[in-house]
């Protein structure tokens, strides 16, 4: 059996990277990082600085062949997932690639194939999964029974973030966080063993050719509408209803922390950081030998590449 303690390399010094290693650093009870890579040395010193990691390493491939590290949070932006991931699991890596995990199911079965011949495992960073409240909902809701209709959506006004409006680097809602909500139809429908059908897609297209906006719906027996939004906030809660039973997932439900029930009862988990409990959980299942995870399984991301692979060629 593997060391419990898992030793982290992050490729790529940026935005989400420091939020991981922050959260790591702070929170985390299995996991360490130990190493972190940029395109260039200097942004890697400087990250290993801010945030006293042991080891900076100027190329991927150098994280990839660093013998001190287990893991490796892939932290770079979505084109770039694919090629890093690879180079990872080639030099037997267990692999947390952050969301959307790739950008066509052709490239995540290659990738999930290599992992499984690497003995590794290969997990979509969906934190929303890993989150303690969560995971406490997730044992209550068989005793209500199946869902049959889901409201949520994940939109803010963004300004700035120049990646998004760029559909050469695989920018717009959809692909950044439309994959948030379509994560969490399609867990619950696995949670049911419910049919999950393709939704109907409307976009509203941007001058720089990504969708501002991406809406989902699904009909049948387990109804949802879902919103991606880079142009405007949109609600941040979600709601969940099934037959005589409804629930609000408060706040931002993607950060899950207080759930309440239409019936008055509530799951309250106030949480600190929130990116440990994924690291935490590949850990754990590094330490058990497992290949694929029961929070995180790679047949919903990889149903989730697809609805999104789709929406965005609508
Ligand atoms: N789970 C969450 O809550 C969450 C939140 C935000 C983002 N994300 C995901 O995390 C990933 C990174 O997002 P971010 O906001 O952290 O991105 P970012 O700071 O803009 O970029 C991350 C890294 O990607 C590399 N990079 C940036 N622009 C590049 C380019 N034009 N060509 C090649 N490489 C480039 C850089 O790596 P080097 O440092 O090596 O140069 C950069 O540090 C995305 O896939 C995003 O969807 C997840």
């Amino acid at each position: 059996m593997e060391s419990r303690l898992c030793r982290w390399g992050i490729a790529g010094a940026g935005a989400i990277a420091r939020r991981f290693c922050h959260d790591i650093t702070r929170f985390a009870r299995q996991s360490k990082v130990v190493a972190i890579a940029a395109r260039e040395s200097a942004r890697a010193d400087t990250f290993a600085a801010d945030h006293g990691v042991a080891r900076a390493h100027g190329s991927y491939r150098a994280l990839a062949e660093d013998g001190e590290v287990d893991a490796v949070y892939v932290a770079v932006i979505h084109p770039q997932h694919g090629a890093v991931v690879r180079l990872m699991l080639e030099h037997g890596k267990h692999v947390l690639v952050e969301k959307p995990a790739v950008l066509s199911v052709a490239e995540w079965d290659e990738l999930t194939t290599l992992a499984h011949a690497r003995g590794v495992l290969l997990l979509e960073a969906m934190k929303v999964m890993c989150f303690p409240a969560w995971r406490a909902l997730w044992a209550q809701l068989p005793e209500r029974g199946q869902p049959h209709h889901l409201e949520a959506a994940f939109g803010s006004q963004v300004t700035g973030d120049g990646k998004l409006f760029d559909a050469a680097l695989a920018g717009g809602a959809n692909w950044d966080v439309g994959v948030y909500g379509l994560w969490l139809y399609a867990a619950l429908c696995r949670r049911f063993s419910l049919p999950a059908c393709p939704p109907v897609v409307m976009r509203k297209m941007g001058p720089s050719g990504v969708d501002l906006q991406s809406w989902y719906r699904f009909e049948g027996a387990f109804s949802a509408r879902i919103g991606a939004a880079i142009d405007e906030d949109l609600p941040r809660h979600a709601r969940l209803e099934g037959e005589g039973w409804g629930l609000e997932i408060v706040g931002k439900w993607w950060n899950p922390q207080q759930i309440r029930w239409d019936d008055g009862t509530e799951i309250l988990m106030p949480v600190e950081g929130g990116l440990q409990f994924e690291a935490d959980h590949l850990a754990e299942l590094r330490a058990a030998g497992a290949l694929d995870s029961p929070w995180l399984p790679q047949a919903v991301s990889r149903q989730v590449i697809g609805w999104l692979a789709a929406a965005a060629c609508a």
